[in-house]
């Protein structure tokens, strides 16, 4: 059928050829680190996002040392967070991801490690702008 052919290849190509493979240097202060694990498997996906002055996405990367699904489950949240503001990516969820991947009931943690890896990264991020800003009001 064409629309599970579809669906096939859209996860084929995550699995193949994994978008946005990488890091973005920690010490930065406009990039979030989110690092995750999966205590059901002992898998560990880390992912960063770099955040404009607009609070937009600008760039994100991964690394996922983890299972196929884990691997195209990071894939697809890179290009799925890319543009959005961090509002935005903070809700998305893993049962979209495992649904746009095809993932079996048996493989929806692997989803839910890429929807904990972007609220880390967020969190991390919202934490040391927060240091900054009351560094910056100490000093002014
Ligand atoms: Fe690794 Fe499921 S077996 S996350
Ligand atoms: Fe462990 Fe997928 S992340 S099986």
């Amino acid at each position: 059928p064409v629309l599970a052919r579809g669906y096939h290849e859209k996860v084929i190509s995550h699995y193949e050829s994994p978008r946005n493979v990488g890091s973005l240097p920690k010490t930065d202060i406009d990039v979030g680190t989110g690092l995750v694990g999966a205590p059901a498997c002992g898998d560990v996906m880390k992912l960063q996002i770099r955040v404009d002055d607009n609070g937009i996405i600008s760039d994100v990367k991964f690394k996922t040392f983890g299972c196929g699904s884990a691997i195209a489950s990071s894939s697809y949240m890179t290009e799925r967070v890319k543009g959005l503001s961090i509002e935005e990516a903070a809700t998305i969820k893993n049962t979209e991801i495992a649904k746009e991947l095809c993932l079996p009931p048996v493989k929806l943690h692997c989803s839910m490690l890429a929807e904990d890896a972007i609220r880390s990264a967020i969190r991390d991020y919202r934490s040391k702008r927060s240091k900054v800003d009351v560094t910056q009001g100490t000093l002014s």
